[in-house]
């Protein structure tokens, strides 16, 4: 009996864990951003006071504008200066998605 419950317990986990990545995997990279960025980039891509202290630029800075898409995916895969990496936590999928809804941020 215990054995039993044991190995339900276990199933029922990897039903939980596996219905949990399947939704990380459908996250929508507007809900990526408000989980992951806005507190420094801004809800409009305009850094918060606190992204300002720590040197984030607009989104809209013809300097950002500028940027390659795939640069950009670069920077929020590994990071520059204060900016967090986030290869660790987003999928390059996530990444992607990310970089052209910024892109398209106004
Ligand atoms: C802790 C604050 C913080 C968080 C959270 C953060 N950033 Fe940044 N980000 C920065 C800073 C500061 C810079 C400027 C880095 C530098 O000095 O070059 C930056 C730069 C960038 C750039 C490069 C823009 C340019 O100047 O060319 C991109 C793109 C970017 N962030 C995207 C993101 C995305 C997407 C997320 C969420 C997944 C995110 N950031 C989360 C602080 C943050």
């Amino acid at each position: 009996m215990a054995t039993f419950f044991r190995g339900s317990l276990l199933v029922g986990l990897v039903v939980a864990l596996s219905v949990n990545s399947s939704f990380a995997a459908e996250q929508k990279p507007q809900d990526l951003y408000k989980a992951n960025c806005q507190g420094c980039h801004g809800a409009s891509g305009r850094p918060s006071p606190v992204g300002k202290g720590l040197g984030a630029k607009s989104f809209q800075d013809p300097a950002v504008m500028k940027t390659s898409l795939s640069e950009m995916a670069r920077v929020i895969a590994k990071g520059r200066n204060k900016m967090p990496p986030y290869e660790a936590t987003l999928t390059p999928k996530e990444i992607k998605d990310l970089t052209k809804y910024i892109k398209e941020m106004k």
